[in-house]
Order: C-alpha cells, then structure tokens, then sequence
C-alpha cells in the first residue's frame, strides 16, 4: 500500500482541515476528561495527537503494559468523531529504562552523561532504547491498528530537538564507525576524504576515529561534517525501526513525525520520503517583527519536502510559550492570522500545543486551546471561532498549494558546511541567506517553492526563477545541473561564497567559484568580509556585466547571459531595500508575478487549487490597518 492510499484512513475521517491538538489526558482525573469531550464539541475539534509522553503510565515497569487508561479515550474520541493522531510514545523513556540501562543517556561532546528528568534524554545509537521503543511501537498497533479513532501514527516527537548531535558516548561511538566504514569501505578512503595528511590525521585504522569530541583546537572539517550526516542519519534509523513495525502490523495507517521549527539538525530532504505526509511544528515569537516571514519561508520549506504537497501544521501556540526569556502573548487575532498563513502556505490542519494548559510540570505556563480560566477566556472564544470557520471552508481540504514560478534551493549538507568553524567569516548564516532572498518574493506576495540540491533537471525548469543563497558545497553534478538548467533558459540568482567546496568540505580548485565561473562569468579572487559582518570579495569579470558597484568601484552585483539563460550574482549581501528593487527587476525579466496584482502595503495571497479545478485565494493582511481586497484570478 503506497503513501496516496494510506492517508485515506486521515482524511477519510476529516470533513474539513483538521483543527485540534496535542491531548494529554493522563495529566487529568474523569470531570475534565468529561469537560474536555464537551469543549472539543464546542470548539469543532475534528483531531487531536495522543500520548505522545506517555511511555511510563502505558509501560510502567519492564514489559507490563497498563493500555486500560487509553481504550477509554480512544473510544471516547472516537464516539466524538475525532480522529487520532496516535503517539508511539519513544520521545522520553521511563525512569526505569534508565535506571536499569544508564547507558541509554546520552553523552555530551566533552564526556558529561546526560540525566533523566527531562525528555528525549537517550542515546540515538543505543540499541536498548531502539529495542524498547519497537517492542511499545509494536503493542501500540497490535492493539489500535483496528480502532476507528485511529488517523495517523505519530511516531516519537520532534527529533533532534534536544538530543541531535548529542551523543559521544562508547555506542556512537561505534555506530560512527561502522557508518564511515559503509560510506567508504577503506581506511585509506576517509583519509583522502577527510584531508587527514593535515596537521598528521592520518588514520591507520577505523578503531582510531572517534566522533567530534572537544579537542584543543579546530577539528576536522569534513570529520564534523560527517558527523553531521551520521547523526541525521542515525535518527532517521531510530524513526524508521518504529515504522517498519508499524505499516508492518497496520499497512493502511499513515505514518509521520513532526519537525521543529527551521531545524538545522536533520536533513529534511533525505527524511521526507519516509513519511507519508510532512508535518510541522511552529513557534513564531509574536514580538519579533521577523517572525511572520520567517514562519511563511518555513512553511515553503515543509511543502517543498513533497514538491509541493500539502503537509500538518501539528503543533503551534494558541498564546504565549514558555521557553523564551520573555514569553508574550498572541494578541487578539494573531491565532487566526497565523493559522491561516499556515494553510495559504499548504497546511490541511491547524492543530496546537496543546489541548489543555497543564496545571504542573515544565510546561504550565505554555498557553494552550483551554487556558486555566478554562471557557470564559479570550482564548478559548477564539479556538472556537477559529474551529468554526475553518470547518466552513470544506473545499480546503483535498485542495493543493498553486506551484511556484520561483523557488530557492536549499541543502543541508551544504547548510551544516558552510557553518562550520575556520571560515573567512562566522557571520555567514545560510538561515539569514535564505530569508534575505525570500523576502522580496514575500514581501511582493510572490509565492515561492523550496526545492533540494538534488532536484531533477525536469523538476527544475519548472521554475522561471532559481534563488541560490550561499550554496557553499556543492557536488560537480549538482552544479552541473544548475549550469543546465540556465543554458537551457533558466534564470539563477546566486549569492557569494557558493560553489567553493565538494562534498568533503575540499576547495574546488581552479579559482572561485570553480564550478561556475562559466556560469557566472566571473572568478572571485579573494574573499575580504569586514568587521562589521558585511561580506565582500575582489571580482573579476569574464563576460559578466556588473550591475552595481561598491564606491571604491568593485562589482557587486553582475549579471551574466549564459546559453538560453542569465546568471545573477551578488558578492555581497545587498541592504534590504536594494534587495527588493534588484529581485522586482529579476522577476520583471524572467516572468514571475505575484499571486495577485497589486496588493496593498502588508497583504499577501496564496493560492489553493480544489480537487475540482478551483483557485481558492486566502489572503493575509499582516498589516495594521482595514484593507479591502477584490480581485479576479489573474
Ligand atoms: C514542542 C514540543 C511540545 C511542547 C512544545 C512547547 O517543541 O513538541 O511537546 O514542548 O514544544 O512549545
């Protein structure tokens, strides 16, 4: 059974987007749980997550598990018609795991084992953990494959939140290994991978290696870097040990996990064919006047992970959080405004952390879907009319988001290189990249795709536009392709300190950046960033034009006819204001228009096109004041 026909079981059970959250009935006696049934009606809660922490109370000692508190909820929701999105609970392991098994707590980079007493305190190589969380996953669709409630398995949450990258202990260790030995087979290959003969690496032997532990000064780039990949790779393993068993025992139920919010630490696009449907995590800090944007490009990032399908917004805030210094409110309307920004970008459900605002533990000052005050607050009359009118919009559902004429290409290993230590410059963020690329799309509410690195030509020319921040390491077929995809009548807009390494972090020799001078037709002869973050680099042209130059006369921003198509490039990260005018020029050569003309100040539009035929436009007015919007489709 394929992706397509499992998430039949989930959105054969919706009439509508799916709105709910995250329930956690086990922090609960029986009144609330009767309540909760009564404000889940009230508010059209149509899905709700379940037990996603709920290891200890379903496993409370080794191997003797107490499902009898979940049937009751399962048939309760069910009764209501509320779908499920069923926990497999692995995200923090019982105190008696650890107890019994200290070496399922990971260690950190400078040898401290981590403790209990939070969550997801396990090591990602740990096979006691990987063993447990399987025999729990298992009994979990033994017992609830059949039940109507059950939409959707959760499988642990949020990955690589806390724990990516975490572990060193004696068992990553030797996971690390045997996952070098696979990726090269010999010794002598990771030496010429890894440019060991610098400062007298050389390896005699995989036993040799160890994972980045803290050493005395810069370690091996291309160590880190595989690192890196190991440790993505690593709990993808952990994620798919839990599906295997799963779509084993229930082939019809559709499996996911959830992302966090803009996350360096996985390699999404490597993740992504693994789940059936992508879903999201967000929390934008409602006092942070970058937040709406940088929210709009995550959510382009989500739908790029299955060329442009739909995916779950599974969690967000109702309210104020509680894990930054200062934990704002949303103001009135912000919910539903960032609600819908979610599904203009491709969301089919809004759904919150959480449920219930719990009364003790780390997170009670969390904002929830029913606050302390319970009913009779701002909050809950909003979840409610927020619940109502998305279920007045049963077309959503089933619709998908309009493509792009533009996209940006985004890769995580290149990400994770260009970040690391020993560069020219540590103000180069690829994060602060790609949002300043994006923003003049968005701020002129030009939709705008995220694509990967590894992107099919065909799938590429798709696009009449193509944003390049900072794609620092970059294969020669990936670049390759990019160079076809202009000669073929693409345009590209490329920003400095691209093209400069291969995949083991090595200079691409032959002068910067090697694999497109000709596309560019330039070569970038010395890199020179200035104390005040601003990058700058000494150009010269080979058939490029310069567009603008710095005041001492160096080229900043040049263009380049290559074959078909024209390559843009910035040597240096143009002020905002600048950025906007040259990609409003950009777009006026190539072709690409905003979603709807002529927008006021603060408005921006998405498309969503029914099963039918239909452009369903949502419009956003992120703006202060009133505006009215009355367009016909272009
Ligand atoms: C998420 C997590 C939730 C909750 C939430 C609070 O990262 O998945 O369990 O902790 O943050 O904002």
């Amino acid at each position: 059974m394929d992706e397509t026909a499992r998430l039949r079981r989930l959105y054969g059970r919706l009439a509508s987007l799916g709105y709910g959250g995250d329930y956690n009935p086990e922090q609960w006696g029986p009144e609330v749980h009767a309540e909760d049934a009564e404000l889940m009606r009230e508010a059209g809660v149509n899905l709700v997550t379940l037990g996603i922490f709920s290891w200890a109370k379903t496993e409370p000692a080794p191997g003797a598990y107490d499902f009898t508190w979940l049937d009751g909820h399962l048939d309760r929701l069910a009764e209501a018609g509320v779908a499920v999105g069923l926990a497999t609970m692995t995200a923090s392991p019982p105190p008696w795991l650890t107890r019994l098994h200290p070496s399922v707590l990971p260690v950190t980079e400078d040898g401290v084992r981590l403790h209990p007493g939070s969550r997801q305190h396990w090591c990602p190589s740990s096979p006691v953990h990987r063993t447990h969380a399987v025999r729990l996953a298992e009994r979990l669709a033994t017992r609830y494959g059949t039940h109507p409630a059950l939409a959707l398995w959760h499988i642990g949450n949020e990955y690589g939140c806390h724990i990516s990258r975490h572990c060193h202990c004696e068992v990553s260790t030797a996971a690390f290994r045997g996952w070098l030995r696979q990726r090269y087979g010999t010794v002598a290959e990771l030496n010429d991978a890894w440019s060991t003969d610098f400062w007298s690496q050389r390896y005699g032997t995989f036993e040799e290696i160890h994972t980045p532990r803290k050493a005395p000064s810069f370690r091996n780039p291309a160590q880190q870097l595989d690192y890196w990949r190991f440790s993505s790779d690593e709990l993808l393993a952990c994620y798919l040990a839990e599906k295997e068993v799963l779509t084993r025992i229930t082939p019809d139920v559709p499996v996911t996990t959830n992302f966090v919010p803009l996350a360096k630490t996985l390699d999404l696009f490597a993740w992504a064919p693994h789940l059936d449907v992508i879903a999201y995590d967000s929390y934008p800090d409602p006092h942070d006047e970058s937040a709406p944007h940088r929210t709009a490009f995550s959510y382009d990032v989500m739908r790029g992970l299955k060329d442009g399908r739909p995916w779950l917004l599974l969690e967000q805030a109702p309210g104020a959080v509680n894990w930054r210094e200062r934990n704002g409110r949303k103001p009135p309307g912000r919910m539903r405004l960032d609600s819908w920004q979610a599904v203009a970008h491709g969301a089919d459900s809004v759904l919150f952390f959480q449920w219930r605002q719990s009364r003790g533990g780390a997170e009670k000052f969390h904002s929830a879907m029913v606050p302390h005050g319970g009913r009779e607050t701002r909050i809950f009359r909003e979840v409610r009319e927020l619940g109502a009118e998305l279920a007045s919009y049963p077309d959503l559902l089933g619709s998908r988001p309009e493509r792009a004429d533009a996209a940006l290409l985004l890769d995580w290993p290149s990400w994770w290189a260009l970040e690391l230590d020993a560069h020219p410059s540590a103000d180069v963020r690829l994060l602060d990249a790609a949002l300043a690329h994006h923003k003049p799309l968005y701020d002129a509410s030009v939709a705008c795709d995220v694509v990967s690195a590894k992107t099919d030509l065909a799938a590429l020319t798709r696009y009449r536009l193509l944003l390049i921040p900072n794609l620092y390491s970059v294969t020669n077929e990936t670049a390759e392709r990019i160079c076809t995809y202009v000669r073929t009548g693409g345009t590209v807009v490329m920003s400095y300190f691209s093209g400069i390494t291969d995949e083991h972090d090595r200079v691409h020799l032959g002068g910067y950046p090697a694999p497109f001078r000709a596309l560019l037709g330039l070569r970038v002869e010395e890199f020179d960033p200035r104390p005040d973050g601003t990058w700058t680099e000494e150009i010269h042209l080979e058939g490029a034009q310069a567009v603008t130059s710095s005041p001492e006369g160096a080229p900043t921003v040049t263009r380049h006819t290559y074959g078909e198509g024209t390559a843009w490039y910035l040597s240096t990260r143009p002020a905002p204001k600048e950025m906007r005018a040259l990609l409003d020029r950009v777009r006026a050569e190539c072709g690409v228009r905003p979603t709807l003309p002529d927008l006021p100040e603060g408005v921006r539009a998405r498309t969503r096109v029914t099963a039918a035929g239909d452009r369903l436009h949502v419009v956003l007015n992120e703006g202060d004041l009133s505006v009215e919007v009355r367009r016909e489709s272009r």
